[in-house]
């Protein structure tokens, strides 16, 4: 990979910026397969719970014009299977790891975030305070009070592994923007932000009537989220992450290198690779490519330099 797009996430060196997103390349490795994990940036893992899950019943995922629809409910094995078979994998990753945390309660998150910190070769966890999917999955996420706690709960668990706290791209109903969400993570130990996840969303066969998911809601990704995405990163990044130094990997409708280059405009540092990845499994890639091109047509050697360079006047 050129050396242009060379970076780092929480002090974690990156070979590029593109990583994959939580949930769409399996639980560790498993798009070692089709995709060649020494040429992208990094892998979230499956958000892992305390208990094994099913998941929700299928189906539970569909395509939308702009996007997918996804209720997978956080199939996942559980945080004991986790340790024992597959953590002990990650160390030999062509790439970083990054573990993904989802849970009910506190001691939920503190449980599998000890895991997390046990495991060699995953050096930053992500918290999932955004699950739009399950029964309380955003609940954390969605209040100022809740998400602190949680957060000062697992960040001394974390004491060798860095945190990225993963927050909703919708407020609606809440007297708070994601930003205030975002500082708080923040102010109470975040390391980076991820922004963001699905937003809830609903399709309807209207020849049989009945919801595309058995589930009936899910989650909205893809195309059709991805300007929403773009300005949360931008007005997190001019709030406070700029001057506080806080590195933001935005999530959101990543299919093309020009939807990664306006990320790293808008203020990210790195970008994750969801939908796309299931459109086309190369994606992640591609997009690297594409953005050692653009990082070049911009007359810069480091694609470090763009990131927040969006040109705005006054
Ligand atoms: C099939 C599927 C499963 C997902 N599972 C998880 C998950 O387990 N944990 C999580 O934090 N996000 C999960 N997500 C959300 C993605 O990580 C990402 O935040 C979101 O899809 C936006 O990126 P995209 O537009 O590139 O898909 C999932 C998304 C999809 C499509």
């Amino acid at each position: 990979m050129p050396e242009s797009l060379r970076t780092e996430l929480c002090g974690v060196p990156l070979r590029t910026p593109v990583l994959l997103a939580a949930g769409t390349a399996g639980t560790l490795d498993e798009t070692a397969e089709i995709l060649d994990l020494s040429r992208i940036g990094g892998v979230v893992t499956k958000s892992i719970t305390r208990q094994a899950r099913d998941g929700n019943p299928e189906p539970r995922i569909t395509w939308t014009r702009a996007g997918m629809l996804n209720a997978i409910g956080l199939a996942n094995p559980g945080v004991d299977a986790f340790a024992e078979q597959v953590a002990p994998r990650a160390g030999a990753m062509p790439c970083p790891v990054i573990g993904s945390i989802a849970g009910f309660s506190i001691e939920d998150y503190v449980a599998v975030a000890g895991a997390m910190e046990a495991a060699e070769g995953i050096p930053i966890a992500e918290l999932n305070v955004s699950c739009p999917n399950v029964h309380g999955g955003v609940e954390f996420g969605a209040d100022l009070g809740a998400l602190s706690e949680l957060v000062r709960a697992v960040r001394p668990v974390l004491a060798s592994t860095k945190l990225l706290v993963k927050l909703s791209p919708i407020t609606v109903g809440t007297p708070h923007t994601p930003a205030d969400l975002a500082r708080v993570a923040a102010d109470s130990g975040a390391d980076g932000l991820t922004l963001c996840n699905t937003i809830p969303a609903m399709g309807i066969d209207v020849r049989t009537r009945r919801p595309l998911l058995a589930n009936v809601t899910g989650g909205l990704s893809g195309p059709a989220v991805h300007p929403v995405v773009v300005k949360i990163v931008h007005d997190v990044h001019r709030r406070f992450a700029r001057e506080a130094g806080l590195p933001i990997v935005a999530a959101g409708g990543v299919t093309r290198w020009q939807d990664a280059a306006e990320f790293i405009l808008a203020g990210a540092s790195a970008v994750q690779v969801g939908a796309g990845t299931f459109a086309d499994p190369k994606a992640a890639e591609k997009i690297a490519r594409g953005l050692a091109k653009w990082v070049r047509d911009q007359g810069h050697t480091a694609v470090v330099d763009l990131v927040g360079a969006v040109a705005i006047d006054g």
